[in-house]
């Protein structure tokens, strides 16, 4: 039978919550098909505080070693001055996207026909954000001038390589023509000449090599109005880092809630682990409430089934999700939602 290695990072708040019921379903849709070795990294703030680690280059190798990761979400209390600035989230979730090249940060968003999306006449939302994953503003390539007094100067620089961009606009076109064929390049490039020309004249150029595909461009602030006012519009979005944090949030909440967005960090070449996450964070507010919607670290799972080659495994999780939302009793926890969509893979 063959084995998957899988590297599991729960993290914090709801992580670890969510994390355990995508494992289940995980385990009940491969069952009799994989040998699913599952090794759990424990990291994120809780182990920071405890250990004063937050991502050893040892541990970068050990989970280099796996087919895939799925990770929970990262970020401790925000009101704890020991992990101010960023420090997990950019020392651990950063750090492994860059370490593993995770260039392509899939973010697909549907709106189920059972679930209630905020918009009034949402039409059909279906369509996938291709954001860059290793470059932008997210390199750190930045600092402040005369910190603290009235003449700090903060900086921030976003680098965008042509070899960064290309690379990840080729996937979205490749992705387009998968689809219906129809793709929105997003930025700003009334204002980010520099970034913004070199995104421009990769898409143009790659686009020549795409006839069939219909591309399109938006400034990210006019992207916005179209997700809420006309969201059917678009089927792949190829976006900076920065742009494409934010639109997937927005996704997530026409799409009915951020509890059912799921993500992949992909390296495409397959040199290293690709990652597999929910788009929400650790949310702080609710964690330990048992109330966390695990949808998106499930849907995350199936993500990574389908990376490793086991798309009927994806197709099942996908189908049982779809069969629980529209049938989802409220109030629910988040592992009666796991064990639901575990008896419902396991009954297709
Ligand atoms: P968040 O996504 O954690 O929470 C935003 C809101 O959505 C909260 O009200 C939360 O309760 C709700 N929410 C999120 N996931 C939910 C779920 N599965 N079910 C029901 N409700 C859910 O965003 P935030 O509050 O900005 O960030 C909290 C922490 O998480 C911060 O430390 C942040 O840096 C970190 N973060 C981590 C990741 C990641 O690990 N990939 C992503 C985003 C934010
Ligand atoms: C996400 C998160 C991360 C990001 C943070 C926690 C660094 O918001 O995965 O969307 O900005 O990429
Ligand atoms: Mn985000």
């Amino acid at each position: 039978m063959e084995q998957l290695r899988l590297a599991i990072i729960g993290g914090d708040g709801i992580g670890p919550e969510v994390t355990s019921e995508a494992r289940k379903v995980l385990r009940a849709a491969l069952d009799g098909t994989v040998d699913l070795v599952e090794t759990e990294f424990a990291l994120g703030a809780t182990h920071y505080l405890e250990t004063g680690d937050i991502l050893t280059d040892e541990t970068i190798d050990a989970i280099a070693e796996h087919d895939a990761i799925l990770l929970g979400a990262v970020g401790g209390d925000p009101r704890d001055p020991r992990l101010a600035g960023g420090i997990i989230e950019r020392g651990l979730l950063l750090r492994l996207r860059f370490a593993f090249d995770h260039y392509v940060n899939l973010r697909p968003t549907a709106l189920h026909p059972a679930v209630t999306s905020p918009l009034r006449d949402p039409g059909e939302v279906d369509f996938v954000v291709v954001r860059e994953g290793t470059e932008g503003p997210y390199v750190g390539n930045g600092g402040s001038l005369r910190t603290g007094t009235p003449h700090e100067i903060a900086n921030e620089t976003s680098v965008n390589t042509a070899f960064g961009v290309e690379r990840v606009v080729r996937y979205a076109f490749d992705l387009a023509e998968t689809r219906s064929k129809r793709l929105t390049l997003v930025h700003k490039t009334n204002v980010l000449v520099h970034a913004g020309g070199l995104w421009r004249r990769i898409t143009d150029a790659v686009a020549a090599e795409h006839p069939d595909v219909t591309v399109d461009y938006l400034h990210v602030d006019a992207a916005t109005i179209f997700l809420v006012d006309r969201p059917s519009r678009f089927d792949v979005i190829v976006t900076d880092n920065l742009f494409g944090d934010i639109l997937t949030d927005l996704a997530g909440a026409i799409a009915g809630g951020i509890g059912l967005a799921a993500s992949g960090n992909i390296n495409p070449d397959g040199t290293f682990p690709s990652m597999f996450e929910p788009v929400h964070g650790s949310a702080p507010d609710i964690a330990g409430t048992g109330t966390a919607d695990p949808t998106a670290a499930i849907l995350s799972a199936a993500l990574l089934a389908e990376h490793l080659g086991h798309a009927d495994a994806a197709r099942r999780i996908r189908d049982a999700v779809d069969q629980d939302v529209a049938q989802r009793p409220a109030p629910t926890t988040t592992s009666e939602t796991g064990d639901r969509i575990v008896a419902l893979v396991a009954a297709a």
